[in-house]
Formats: C-alpha cells, sequence, structure tokens
C-alpha cells in the first residue's frame, strides 16, 4: 500500500506500512483550533472529524460555549497536551514564563508536508532518501508567550512505524524556561490493557516485565543521566488477549541515551495516554528570545499482529534508518576481550601470549581492555590520565599494536573518556572538571567522578586523549566504556539558571564526541559500552552498530537478557561473548558449546583467557569460529522470531532467524532445565515458504507449512543448560 500524508482541511491521515496515524482539528467558537488525536490504528480510510474527536460531547466546541472550556480542556485527546490550563493529565508541556506562571494552551497555526527528513541538530536520529521518507511539520503556538511549538512527523516505506519529536521555539522577547517537553503523546481506549516494560539491574538488563495496566499513572524513566539499566525508554500498551503472533499494541522506543520519562495513564474516562520524552525531574532549560529548542525522537510503533511484528518494524526501521556504520551490513571481527582474562593484571608479554593462541584458533582481533594507561592497577585511580603505562607496555600502544598486528590479529582498545579519578594527574590540575555543587563533596561511585563534559574545554580535552592514541597507532577498534550514572549536577560552566539544562547538555556533548570521532576516524568500528547495557538505545545505535550488551557473561543469563534485547534491536547489534566459566558474575557452568551458541546470536566474540582454558574447550574455538563465519550473515541480516521463552515456560528457550528469501533459516534451542516424565518440546517455526522443503544439515527434510503448523520435535538433550542449533536451507 502507497505511503502518505494526508489533510483534508480538518484531519491528518499518515498512512504508512499496514497503519494510518490521525489527528484532527476541533475549532471553538472564539475560532481556535486545537489538534486532537484520533488515533494510531491499523489502515482505515478516512474517518468523519466530528466522531472521530467525539467534539459533539463537549458544549465549549459543539455548542461554542466558552463556559465549559475547562471540562473541554480535562477532557479531549489533545496531541500535544500542555499543562496549567486545565488538562490535568500527565502532559506533554510545561512552560515556565519570567513571573514564574506555568501554563500554555497551544492552537493550532499551520502545517507543511515535505519529502525526506531533515536532522535533528546535535541529536541521534532516524534519516531517509526523499523516495522513502515523508514527513508532515504541523506548527501550534501560544500567543500569550510568544512561542511556537512545531510538532514533527515521519514515516517510513511499509513501517508500522510513525517518528516524533518537537522544536520549541521563543518568538517572544523574554526568555522562558522548559521545565518539560516530551517528544510523543498518544491516547486511546484504556480498558483491558496490559504494559510491557523493560527493566533490570547492572548485569541483568532489559528483562521483559508484562503486567495489567490499572487506573492512574505507570511511569517508567531514568534520573540517572543515562537512559540506563534499571529502566530503559520502552513502553508498550497491549490488549490483554495480544501474543507473540497476534493482537493489538502500540509501543514508544525513545532514540536518546540520557534521562527519560514514559508513562500510561488510564484516565477518569477510561482512556489511556501514553507519553515518552526527556525526563523532567533534573530538567529546567531556559529558552531565550529567538532561540529553538529540539526534543529528541521518539519511534511510536503499532502491531496487529503481536510483539513479532513490532520486532521486525523495529529491526527494520533500526538497520534502514538509524545505523550509520560502515560496519551495518559487515561481519564484524571476531575479537578476544581480555577483561575477565586478566583484568588490571596484565603486561604485553601476557597480551601477546592471548593474541598467538587466539590467531592459532581463528580469532581475528584482540582488544585491550581497561587498566593500560596511569597507574591503573585497580578501578581507584587514572581516569582521565590516558598515556600508556610503560611498566606495562614498554613500547607503548603502537609497540603492542605492531606487535599484536605482525602476529596477524587486528588491535582495539578501551577508554572511559567521560571520567575522571580523584586519585590522577587530570584532577590533581583541574580538580574543578568534575561535576559538582558547590560546598559539597561530589558522591564517589566506583572510586571516580564525571567530568564535566559540558565545558568545550573539557570536551576537547577528552577527545585530544581518544584521538591521540588512535593516530598514533593501528587501531580499527575502540569500546567506549561509561561506568557511572550522573550525581552533584553543578557545572561551573553554566550560570545559575541553567544548572538544570546539565543532564541534557552532557548527553549532547556525548553525541558531539562520538560524531567527532567518527568525523575523524570513519573506519573505526565504535563498540559502546555502560557498565554493560546501560546505555544500550537507539541513541547509542546512530553512532555505533553494536553495544556491549551485560556484563553479565553467563549464558543462561543472557537467555533473558538477549530476549528483552532481541525484542527491540537488531542481532548485529548485540555485543556477546563466549567466556570463562565458572562464570565470574554468577558462578554458574555452562558447557563451552552452548556458550558459544548463545554468543552467536549476537556479535561473536570471546572474553578469557584463551591460554589456560582446558584443551577440550580451547579445541571447539576452531569449530565455533567456523559456525560463525557459516551463520553471521545470515543472524546479521535475517528476520528474528521468538519461538519459545525459558523465561516463560521455565524449560527452554528457542528463536529462528530466517533469511530474507527463505531459503536459509537457524533455529537456536536451549533446553535450560530438564524434568522427568516429559517429552522433548515440539517447536513450530514462523515466517517460512510453506511449500518449500527445508534440509537440515544432517539431511532431514520438512516441508515449510510442517514447521510452521505441525512442528518439529526437537532432539532430546541430557541435563540442564545443554543446546541444539538446527541449521536448514531450501533450494526451492
Ligand atoms: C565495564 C565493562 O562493561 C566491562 O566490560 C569492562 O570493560 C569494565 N568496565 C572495565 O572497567
Amino acid at each position: 500500500m502507497q505511503n502518505s500524508i494526508e489533510f483534508d482541511g480538518h484531519i491528518f491521515a499518515l498512512n504508512a506500512g499496514d497503519s494510518s496515524y490521525l489527528m484532527g482539528l476541533a475549532k471553538s467558537g472564539e475560532g481556535k483550533k486545537y489538534l486532537g488525536h484520533i488515533g494510531f490504528v491499523k489502515r482505515v480510510s478516512r474517518p468523519s472529524g466530528a466522531d472521530a474527536l467525539r467534539t459533539s460531547e463537549y458544549s465549549f466546541i459543539s455548542e461554542g460555549k466558552p463556559g465549559d472550556k475547562c471540562t473541554f480542556m480535562d477532557g479531549f485527546p489533545f496531541e500535544y497536551p500542555a499543562g496549567g490550563v486545565g488538562d490535568f493529565r500527565e502532559n506533554a508541556l510545561e512552560i515556565e514564563n519570567e513571573a514564574g506562571c506555568t501554563a500554555a494552551e497551544l492552537v493550532y497555526v499551520s502545517h507543511r508536508v515535505y519529502d525526506g527528513k531533515e536532522k535533528l541538530a546535535g541529536l541521534p536520529a532516524t534519516f531517509g532518501d526523499s523516495d522513502k521518507v515523508k514527513t508532515l511539520e504541523i506548527t501550534l503556538t501560544d500567543e500569550v508567550l510568544s512561542l511556537d511549538v512545531i510538532l514533527m512527523y515521519s514515516i517510513f516505506e511499509e513501517r508500522n512505524v510513525v517518528v516524533r519529536s518537537a522544536k520549541l521555539f521563543n518568538r517572544g522577547e523574554h526568555a522562558l524556561y522548559i521545565r518539560k517537553a516530551l517528544s510523543a503523546c498518544l491516547e486511546f481506549d484504556g480498558r483491558d490493557k496490559e504494559l510491557i516494560t523493560l527493566p533490570g539491574s547492572w548485569a541483568r538488563e532489559r528483562y521483559i516485565d508484562r503486567q495489567q495496566l490499572g487506573f492512574g499513572r505507570h511511569i517508567v524513566g531514568s534520573k540517572r543521566g543515562i537512559s540506563s539499566h534499571q529502566d530503559h525508554p520502552f513502553i508498550a500498551v497491549l490488549d490483554r488477549s495480544t501474543t507473540q503472533e497476534s493482537g493489538e499494541l502500540v509501543a514508544m522506543n525513545f532514540v536518546y541515551s540520557g534521562c527519560f520519562m514514559a508513562c500510561a495513564e488510564v484516565t477518569q474516562h477510561n482512556m489511556c495516554r501514553m507519553l515518552m520524552g526527556l525526563g523532567t525531574d533534573t530538567f529546567k532549560w531556559k529558552l531565550e528570545s529567538g532561540a529553538e529548542f529540539t526534543t529528541p525522537e521518539v519511534v511510536v510503533v503499532r502491531s496487529s499482529n503481536g510483539l513479532d511484528e513490532m520486532t521486525h518494524d523495529l529491526h527494520e526501521l533500526y538497520r534502514d534508518h538509524l545505523i550509520r556504520s560502515p560496519y551495518l551490513h559487515k561481519k564484524r571481527p571476531i575479537l578476544i576481550n581480555n577483561w575477565e582474562a586478566t583484568y588490571f593484571n596484565f603486561n604485553e608479554e601476557k597480551l601477546l601470549d592471548i593474541a598467538w593462541e587466539a590467531k592459532k584458533n581463528g580469532i581475528e582481533m584482540l582488544v585491550m581492555d581497561d587498566g593500560w594507561f596511569g597507574v591503573r592497577d585497580s578501578d581507584n585511580c587514572s581516569l582521565g590520565d590516558w598515556k600508556v603505562d610503560r611498566r606495562k607496555l614498554p613500547d607503548g600502544v603502537d609497540g603492542l599494536c605492531r606487535k599484536v598486528n605482525e602476529i596477524g590479529l587486528e588491535m582495539g582498545i578501551w577508554f572511559e573518556p567521560e571520567m575522571i579519578s580523584p586519585d590522577s594527574d587530570l584532577y590533581r590540575a583541574h580538580p574543578d572538571w568534575a561535576l559538582q555543587i558547590p560546598g559539597r563533596e561530589p558522591q564517589l561511585c566506583r572510586t571516580q567522578f564525571v567530568l564535566d563534559i559540558t565545558r568545550k574545554e573539557v570536551r576537547d580535552y577528552v577527545y585530544e586523549s581518544v584521538a591521540t592514541v588512535l593516530r598514533s597507532s593501528n587501531i580499527r577498534y575502540v569500546k567506549w566504556d561509561m561506568n557511572r550514572p550522573l550525581t552533584d549536577l553543578g557545572s561551573s560552566g553554566l550560570p545559575a539558571d541553567r544548572q538544570g539544562e546539565i543532564t541534557h547538555r552532557y548527553m549532547l556533548a556525548v553525541y558531539e564526541l562520538q560524531e567527532r570521532l567518527l568525523g575523524e576516524f570513519p573506519e573505526l568500528l565504535l563498540e559502546n559500552c555502560t557498565s554493560g547495557g546501560g546505555r544500550f538505545d537507539p541513541g547509542m545505535l546512530f553512532y555505533s552498530p553494536q553495544f556491549w550488551c551485560s556484563d553479565d557473561t553467563d549464558a543462561m543469563e543472557r537467555l533473558y537478557i538477549q530476549e528483552g534485547t532481541m525484542l527491540l534491536y537488531p542481532l548485529s547489534t548485540m555485543g556477546a561473548h563466549v567466556s570463562d566459566c565458572p562464570n565470574h558474575i554468577v558462578g554458574r557452568t555452562t558447557d563451552f558449546e552452548v556458550r558459544g551458541m548463545v554468543a552467536l546470536a549476537g556479535t561473536f566474540g570471546y572474553e578469557l583467557d584463551i591460554t589456560r582454558i582446558s584443551d577440550d574447550d580451547r579445541a571447539m574455538i576452531s569449530d565455533q569460529v567456523a559456525m560463525y563465519h557459516k551463520y553471521n550473515d545470515l543472524v546479521r541480516e535475517g528476520d528474528y522470531y521468538r519461538i519459545a521463552s525459558a523465561r516463560e515456560n521455565g524449560s527452554y528457550d528457542c528463536w529462528e532467524v530466517v533469511s530474507k528469501d527463505k531459503t536459509e533459516v537457524l533455529v537456536t534451542f536451549i533446553r535450560q532445565r530438564a524434568y522427568a516424565a516429559t517429552r522433548p518440546p515440539k517447536i513450530r517455526l514462523k515466517a517460512l515458504s510453506p511449500e518449500r522443503t527445508y534440509t537440515l544439515d544432517d539431511g532431514r527434510s520438512f516441508y515449510g507449512d510442517t514447521l510452521m503448523n505441525l512442528g518439529m520435535v526437537t532432539d532430546k538433550l541430557w541435563g540442564d543448560n545443554k543446546g541444539k542449533l538446527y541449521h536448514f536451507t531450501s533450494n526451492m
């Protein structure tokens, strides 16, 4: 179906994929036009305005009675609701004027439609060619504040997606203060709904949580200055009957990596208002006369075919319209990272031993993790002193890099550029470079402070520290880490009335630094990391095609973490390694072979001392390397489907990746727990060609419809935490 953006003088319809996003104008007796949300629904022909917005129910609109305005303000489904004038539901906008009063009333002024999509200055955002993307901008205004709000909507090819952001422009003479400016708001019938969020903790990121949506406000959000391990910038509202494969849902995912808030509120009229945008707790932005402010964008996605369709739309959107890296469609080098192998206790000799052994087994890159600079023998010191530690690396990073290259491996390196240790030369020289509130001792976390990169001179120092190392050696990969939340929100670079801007300015600074880095080193493979997956979000994927998924490398724990991650993000973005056992986080021992199967779902690599693992385990590496080469094109480019979840059934996990042309399928089956007197599960595959024959590597053949409708009995696996890969090909 053709994509289109239409306006009939009354109703806006954005038609994309199988969906229609509908808004309408309601005109008051005073002649003001209010923009209301009609719905984001399965495609419809254009509805009639009065029915769609239910304006006949408000005498303020239908009979033009100004005396009934308050009822209207608290009931009308505003497309971008503002606080202070009688809408008592969660709102999207709060503006304080110089007199200290907070109110805004937005009315429609104009709109424009164009092909393509403009960049959001300084922010990560979706993009696309003008033949694939269409944009609608609607200008609303508040005459009293002289504030224009431009709502921006883009649609993409056949995706069931609308991306939204808002631009605020102060055309008045006085400064305004933005206390809240969210990016998206929807409203729909709130009865019998459920909510999915992805909460977690350090080393337990993005666990899928589904709960009933009752009356009132249900808020997820981060105040930590990072999108965080604890909350994820994702929220979905589903019908109770919605499953993996069927039923309706609407979801939001924020293209942003700092403080955020998302809310689903079931209101007095049994409606559900759903919102997402910048976190409000630490936020207050001064908008000078003539200045503008752009909110980061929210991806709004809907599905009539359950979670599978939502996942599919998000994966395609992110691969086609968000991730820019030249590595997106490339097989990433199989790396070995020395973190869990040595922690801080390494030197050149040790790293070269690892490199030699890695090379023999087909590994392609050595990544030197934390501990190569300053006098960093523990996490107590040296962040900020990005000078090589010659005790460990006598020939410097470039010397090590040369030797690693001579062995035949590429070289990667770790930085944590945003931080400063109190025990560092940098801190001794510039104690004011740490974020801090005058008169208060800043909080230590992992014995470190956060650098105030909102200040240009600090940002420049940070940039040069990283770039100098990269300029002097043949480094192909950087792991950009960040290991603590932001506290002590005070910056000596900002006046008192701008201190509320710190968390957002901080994020803009991170984005600027990464943009600059990729500008100077366009071939660099950048992997972001935030104590594992604390900033694994669409914002960071704009800069790096992969993100270290979690510090929990235990294969069984990873099943849940990766399930939550794959719900939204392409498998090619998921940093996943085979690590040592007993696992360093949970102490569990899982077969080396099964650890490999779980890591194959992501970017794949190793995180262990290859010189010290058992001969049996080491002997398996070359097979795993071969598997990676055999399957990675499929895993990286194919369509992912969830078949079963151990989190739900307490027994086994199963996922499938099928190639776009449906000729190749990889099914990963992990039996987490064996039960007596049960039979091996039968799994039903998805999205195959019904009439094709699919042949397993062992020669067994099945029709596509048999695999999908009747299913395939899995092998009997002996014991807990066992797994099996089923690889099918089809020639006709
Ligand atoms: C946290 C990361 O997630 C780990 O992989 C490792 O790089 C450490 N930081 C190093 O300090």
